[in-house]
C-alpha cells in the first residue's frame, strides 16, 4: 500500500471546499506523457492554482503503473523545487482516476498512490450504479481517498444519444444517489460530451445551465464535476487542418458557459481534448515547417510550451482558478 500523501498528493476534500465558496472551479486535467505533465503541473504553479491531476484508464495502461507512479512523484518535486527557485507557495496536487470502470482498478489506484478516483457507474441502472459507487466509497474512505460518481449519460453526438432520450442528469435523482453512495462529488449530464465534434454543424453549442441550477437547489454546496468541457480552440483547429491535419467542425463548449458553470455549484471541469490538439497543431507545424527535423525535442518542446501558455489562460480566464492556492 502506498499512501498519496507520502507521495505528496492531498484528496478534493478542502479544495472543492474553497472552490465552493469562491465561485471557481479547479482544473482537472489529463496527461498520458511527460510533457503534458510538465505543462500542466508548471502553468497551475505560475498562476498558482490548484489542480487535479487526471489518469485515464487508457493513460494508466500506456504509462505502466509504476512509471506512472515515479512520474506523479517526480511532477511534485520538480513544483516544489520551482516554487523555491521562483518565490512562489507550493500548490496542492491531486492525483486522480478519471472514469474509474470497475472496484479492481479504484482499488488498485488508491493502494497505488492515488488522492481521489472516480468510478463512473453512469452507464449502470441506477440501483447497480448505487451499489457498485458505494462500494469504492467504503474502501476509498477507509484510505482518505475522496471519490466521484457520475448520475445521467454524457450526450454524444456521434453514438446519438440525444437530451431527448434522458441523457441528461435527472435533478429529483441527485439527492437520493449523494446520500446513498457518500460520494464526495458527482459527475452530471447537462450537454458537455467528450472529444473534439461536441455539437454538429448548425447545432448551438450551449450547455444546460438550468439544470445545473435545478441540481443545486437539491444539494446546496455539493461539489459538481462537468466532463467533457474542451472548448477545441479554434486556432488549433484550423492550425491542424493546415499543416496536413483532417479536423472539420471540431467544436467545443463555450468557455464564457463553463465561467458561469463555474461560479455555480461546478467545482471541477475536466479537460483532455484541448491539450491533444495543442500538441497536435503545435508538432505539425513544426514538422512540416522545418521537415529534416528529427529530435523529438526540438517539435515537443514547443508543443510543451504552447500547451503551458493554454493551461494557464484557461485557469486565468475560464476556471477562475488562478491565485487560489
Ligand atoms: O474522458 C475521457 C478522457 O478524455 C480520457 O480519454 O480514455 O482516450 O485516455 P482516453
Ligand atoms: P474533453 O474531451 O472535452 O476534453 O473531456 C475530457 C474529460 O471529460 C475527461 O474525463
Ligand atoms: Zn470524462
Amino acid at each position: 500500500m502506498i499512501s498519496y500523501k507520502k507521495l505528496g498528493f492531498v484528496n478534493t476534500k478542502q479544495m472543492f471546499k474553497k472552490a465552493m465558496s469562491g465561485g471557481y472551479a479547479i482544473p482537472a486535467y489529463n496527461f498520458n506523457n511527460m510533457e503534458q505533465l510538465q505543462a500542466i503541473v508548471m502553468a497551475c504553479l505560475e498562476t498558482q492554482s490548484p489542480v487535479i491531476l487526471q489518469v485515464s484508464k487508457g493513460a494508466r495502461e500506456y504509462t505502466d503503473q509504476t512509471m506512472l507512479q515515479y512520474m506523479a512523484q517526480g511532477a511534485v518535486e520538480m513544483m516544489k523545487r520551482e516554487a523555491k527557485i521562483k518565490k512562489l507557495k507550493p500548490i496542492p496536487i491531486v492525483l486522480h482516476l478519471d472514469h474509474g470502470t470497475d472496484f479492481a482498478i479504484c482499488k488498485s489506484c488508491i493502494d497505488n498512490g492515488f488522492s481521489s478516483v472516480m468510478i463512473d457507474g453512469s452507464h449502470l441502472t441506477y440501483d447497480e450504479n448505487i451499489k457498485l459507487t458505494k462500494k469504492v466509497v467504503q474502501y476509498a474512505h477507509k484510505h482518505g481517498v475522496t471519490v466521484e460518481g457520475e448520475l445521467g449519460v454524457l450526450a454524444g453526438v456521434e453514438d446519438d444519444i440525444k437530451a431527448e432520450n434522458h441523457s441528461y442528469t435527472k435533478p429529483e435523482e441527485v439527492k437520493d444517489f449523494v446520500k446513498k453512495t457518500g460520494v464526495d462529488s458527482l459527475a452530471i449530464s447537462i450537454g458537455t460530451s467528450h472529444g473534439a465534434y461536441k455539437f454538429k454543424p448548425g447545432q448551438k453549442p450551449e450547455i444546460r445551465l438550468d439544470i445545473l441550477k435545478k441540481i443545486e437547489k437539491m444539494i446546496p454546496g455539493f461539489p459538481i464535476v462537468l466532463h467533457g468541457s474542451s472548448s477545441i480552440p479554434q486556432d488549433y483547429v484550423t492550425m491542424i487542418n493546415k499543416y496536413g491535419g483532417q479536423m472539420p467542425n471540431a467544436i467545443g463548449i463555450s468557455e464564457k458557459q463553463l465561467r458561469q458553470a463555474a461560479r455555480l455549484a461546478v467545482c471541477k471541469i475536466n479537460i483532455d481534448s484541448d491539450g491533444r490538439i495543442v500538441m497536435t497543431g503545435m508538432v505539425r507545424k513544426i514538422l512540416f515547417e522545418k521537415p529534416s527535423e528529427f529530435d523529438p525535442r526540438k517539435y515537443l518542446g514547443p508543443a510543451r510550451e504552447a500547451l503551458k501558455e493554454m493551461y494557464k489562460r484557461k485557469n486565468k480566464e475560464v476556471l477562475g482558478s488562478s491565485g487560489r492556492v
